[in-house]
């Protein structure tokens, strides 16, 4: 089935490419919350923000991986969470410069999810990336790193669109960082993603190990 959008038209177009990814990802920062929450009906944020969430005990320093607009950081902020404070990361100034607007961010930087990142080992209680293992955007392998720096036990929950679960190989994917002993796979469900274009997505709970 073909989106509808032009927009989500050309982000399941992309190739990796990090200039286009830019590009498209600039054009669209504007729009992005309204054309992606009412006019697709993307729920992903809500439910891993509620998964995550679920899976806080008190005070926590979670990284959001791909926050875009900062639809997770918002979702995440409406939890009952105290003292859980959300730092965020992404490719797109443009997306980064409308996340910066909600206020919910502790501190908001450009990185590429596709290269070691300029971050320490264990520094996380808790990261969450929704809409960012999808189409042309960042492959499984990015889910290394996001073990990485989480500390030990901490919850890594992630979303990976249908078109690539099976393509990509995200099952041997976790399968192969659970036998380095990179996490623990806790659930992996099928969920909701964008309600109104009929897409569904994995909705993956992992524990850094
Ligand atoms: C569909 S949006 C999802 C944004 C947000 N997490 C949400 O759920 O609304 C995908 C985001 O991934 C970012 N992205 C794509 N490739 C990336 C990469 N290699 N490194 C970091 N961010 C990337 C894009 O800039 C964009 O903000």
């Amino acid at each position: 089935m073909e989106p509808e959008n032009p927009l989500l038209k050309r982000a399941y177009a992309l190739d990796g490419n990090a200039t286009e990814i830019r590009s498209l990802y600039r054009d669209w920062a504007q729009s992005y919350d309204a054309d992606t929450v009412d006019g697709m009906g993307y729920v992903a944020p809500e439910q891993a923000a509620e998964v995550l969430a679920d899976r806080l005990d008190g005070a926590a320093m979670i990284l959001d991986a791909g926050c875009g607009t900062g639809l997770v950081g918002e979702a995440l902020s409406r939890q009952k969470t105290s003292g859980v404070m959300i730092d965020g990361i992404d490719l797109s100034a443009g997306m980064l410069e409308r996340a910066a607007q909600k206020n919910v961010y502790r501190k908001l930087s450009e990185a590429d999810l596709t290269k070691p990142l300029d971050l320490a080992k264990d520094s996380y209680d808790g990261v969450v990336s929704v809409g960012v293992f999808t189409s042309g955007h960042v492959g499984p392998l990015a889910m290394d790193e996001l073990a990485r720096i989480a500390r030990p036990g901490a919850p890594v929950v992630v979303t990976v669109h249908e078109k690539v679960w099976g393509p990509d190989g995200y099952a041997d994917h976790l399968k192969a960082m659970e036998a380095k002993g990179l996490v623990r796979v806790r659930e992996i469900r099928d969920a909701a993603y964008h309600e109104k274009e009929g897409y569904s997505c994995k909705l993956c709970v992992l524990e850094a190990a």
